[in-house]
């Protein structure tokens, strides 16, 4: 089978189109024929070579999430997944093939009304945008600014936060074109990137979600209302400065939290559960995904190289 490797750490060129042996699935696994291959921004920061100290060699294959048809199971899974429609977490590394494979634990299968490209825009992050809000106690009737909205966990935020009843839906972005796509979503303010460039906004919100990290962390956490809450979910930027809990401490009276948030602390079971409903959601066009691209898995380099250049809104998506 067609398999992208991570060949050379560092810029998109390393990568390279492979053949390799088709997996055979061991006990509790199964194989999927891939029809859609989500582009993450965490494949990007591997093949950079930035996580290489996190045991990632040169032949890593890219890619996280897929959707395609169950072509084999291994021993002790139900044989009735062979031939169903499904989605698949393949770990941090495995999804850039043809013939994926994965725990049958991290598969859900699909309504036969969304596309597989559809699937693999929303199934990782908008599930991380749902727990994310629920990570910061977001209700109906708070304001929420989302930081970083631009990409593919910022945008299912968006739509979950305005869907959720929220007061007002701000987000930072770095165009004002963007804005404009992220309204259409459901954002009710749009800030540049460093939180201005709208004086009606809220002067402070109830809950962040942020995207973005990096030294302008101290600023947002000053954004926080009276017990808000400011939950990180990723540092594109970079990891927040190392003193900015001093901020927390100098507005003790204002009773604020800071949390991180990551996936994997969600147990299979309800992750799974979100994930079907977030599916469904889709299917009946309640939420949507946002696809920047579609290119061919021999165009993983040219993914990677849009990822680099911060041209992508949304999700790009490779097809085998
Ligand atoms: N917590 C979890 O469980 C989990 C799971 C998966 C991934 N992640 C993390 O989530 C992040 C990727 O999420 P994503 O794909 O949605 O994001 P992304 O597309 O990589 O970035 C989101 C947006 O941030 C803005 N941005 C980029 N650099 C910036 C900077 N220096 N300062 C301010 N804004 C900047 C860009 O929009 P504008 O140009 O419009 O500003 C960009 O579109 C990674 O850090 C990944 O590790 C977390």
């Amino acid at each position: 089978m067609r398999a992208v490797t991570i060949e050379r750490f560092g810029d998109p060129s390393g990568l390279a189109v492979t053949e390799l042996p088709a997996p055979v699935p061991g006990p509790g696994q199964v194989v999927v024929e891939t029809e859609a291959i989500g582009v993450g921004g965490v494949d990007a920061v591997i093949r950079r070579g930035t996580l290489g100290g996190f045991g990632f060699t040169t032949g890593t294959i890219p890619g996280s999430e897929v959707a395609g048809t169950v072509t084999a199971a291994g021993v002790g899974v139900d044989a009735s997944w062979v031939g169903r429609r499904v989605w698949m977490f393949t770990g941090t590394s495995g999804g850039y093939v043809e013939q994926a494979i994965a725990r049958v634990d991290d598969v859900v299968a699909l309504p036969g009304e969304l596309s597989s490209i559809d699937a693999v825009t929303l199934g990782s992050s908008a599930v991380v945008a749902h727990f994310a809000l629920a990570h910061a106690h977001f209700a109906a009737g708070e304001s929420v600014l989302v930081r970083g909205a631009a990409g593919s966990i910022g945008i299912a935020t968006v739509e979950l936060a305005a869907r959720g009843g929220a007061s007002a839906v701000a987000v930072t972005t770095s165009s004002a074109e963007r804005g404009q796509r992220l309204r259409e979503l459901g954002a009710t303010h749009v800030l540049d990137r460093s939180g201005g460039g709208d004086a009606s906004t809220p002067a402070a919100y109830d809950v962040i979600i942020d995207v973005v990290a990096g030294p302008d962390t101290p600023a947002f956490v000053d954004r926080l209302a009276a017990n808000g809450r400011l939950v990180l979910v990723g540092v594109v930027a970079g990891m927040p400065p190392a003193n900015f809990g001093a901020r927390l401490l100098g507005a003790f009276q204002q009773s604020r939290s800071v949390a991180t948030f990551s996936l994997d602390t969600v147990p299979a079971g309800p992750r799974n559960g979100a994930r079907t409903d977030i599916f469904a959601a889709a299917a009946r066009g309640e939420l949507h995904a946002v696809v920047h691209d579609v290119l061919s898995l021999d165009d993983a380099a040219d993914a990677h190289r849009q990822m680099d250049d911060g041209t992508v809104f949304g999700r790009i998506v490779l097809v085998p």
